[in-house]
């Protein structure tokens, strides 16, 4: 199986990152944080190691503001349900996932806030002049989708980051398909989603959200923290305030190699993946009757590259392409506005890892080719 569904979730990870989480199953006895034995202790220094290795990667200034997640939208989540109140005003750009849209537009509809969504350039970049012109003194958040699921174009984060700081407005970055290749600290976002299980090569069910200076949302479970145990009530403090219940800690242990990993090859794996994408761009390009949907080439862009075939729903294409060994995605990806945006009902994702070979993507070229032949 040539596997292109990266966006979906890493795959293969780094073999250090499915030791840590066998070696935790193996070999820790113990709940990080609810004793004071050997085994529980072993755990928490993996924990705060898993935070010092996010904090260094996000810029934060302590460790105790990355919070572990289940994925990206329970980040996003903890984010949206934790700031938000009564009567804000919230502005998104047209690229943003369901993980945005859906707990957004449950606030919007039962009419508690204000969903404002904010129009790209023709080449699908959302200008910081425009987020400028847009906040109004009910802008309680700004939410980006740092780069598409679905054209894989980068948004010029650190730019709408500044729009947003200079009318007070935190800007909440959905680092979904960023975090691994791009500079994350640079953009200086108040507050940053990210899943532990895609760019960032660590197990399913792991996810981080990092909280920049003053941010310090409401938790959304509440319970036991192995902390402050007297008191019947939430401690304020981070992390805890935000993570109640027992830890994933197999999880957390692997995400720990996945990130240690990916701040050593960062700059490398970024370049790499760039070029193969490109060079599948390329390819596709070339092929009669295949219409890409990744915008400009001189863009930035993640290794996210999808199409159409004409006259091929995207579904079928991508079952054709699975039951050829090529793994891909079909549909709206969960981001159905992108797609309206685009014109589209659908497309077939092929999304790249640091794993994938120049081969992988010439493969998946040549099975396109046969399928319109
Ligand atoms: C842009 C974007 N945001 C959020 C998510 C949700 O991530 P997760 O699957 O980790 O919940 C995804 C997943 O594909 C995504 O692409």
């Amino acid at each position: 199986m040539i596997y292109l569904d990266n966006a979906a979730t890493s795959f293969p990870k780094p073999p250090s990152v499915a030791k840590a989480v066998a070696g935790v199953m193996e070999k820790i006895g113990g709940n990080p944080g609810r004793a004071g034995h050997k085994g529980a202790l072993a755990g928490g220094r993996i924990m705060n190691r898993c935070r010092e290795l996010a904090a260094q990667y996000g810029g934060l200034s302590s460790p105790d503001r990355v919070i572990f997640c289940l994925n990206c939208t329970d980040a996003l989540n903890m984010a949206i349900r934790g700031t938000l109140r009564a009567g804000d005003e919230v502005l998104v750009s047209h690229a943003e996932h369901n993980a945005v849209m859906r707990p957004l537009m449950g606030y919007h509809d039962a009419g508690k806030i204000t969903v404002r969504i904010l129009p790209p350039d023709s080449r699908g970049m959302l200008l910081p002049e425009t987020v400028s012109a847009a906040i109004t003194p009910r802008t309680a958040l700004m939410i980006l989708c740092h780069a598409s699921n679905v054209t894989g174009l980068i948004q010029p984060a650190r730019e709408i980051a500044r729009a947003c700081h200079l009318q007070g407005v935190p800007l909440l970055l959905d680092a979904a398909q960023t975090a691994g290749t791009e500079d994350i600290a640079s953009v200086h976002a108040d507050m940053i989603a990210m899943p532990g299980h895609k760019g960032l090569l660590g197990p399913m069910g792991t996810g981080l959200l990092l909280l920049g200076e003053g941010m310090l949302p409401r938790p959304l479970r509440e319970g036991g923290t192995g902390s402050a145990s007297e008191s019947l009530r939430q401690p304020t403090m981070l992390p805890d305030r935000l993570e109640s219940g027992t830890a994933n800690l197999p999880g957390i242990a692997g995400l720990a190699q996945g990130l240690s990993f990916v701040l050593s090859h960062r700059a490398a794996i970024a370049e790499y993946e760039h070029a193969l994408a490109y060079r599948l761009r390329r390819s596709l390009e070339r092929i009669p009757g295949v219409t890409l949907h990744t915008g400009p080439a001189e863009l930035p862009h993640v290794g996210v590259v999808s199409f159409n075939i004409q006259g091929m729903d995207s579904g079928e294409a991508a079952d054709r392409l699975n039951r050829a060994g090529i793994a891909v995605r079909g549909g709206l990806h969960c981001a159905p506005s992108v797609h309206a945006w685009l014109g589209t009902s659908g497309a077939v994702r092929a999304s790249i890892g640091p794993f994938n070979t120049e081969a992988d993507a010439d493969a998946l070229a040549e099975a396109v080719k046969s399928m319109i032949q």
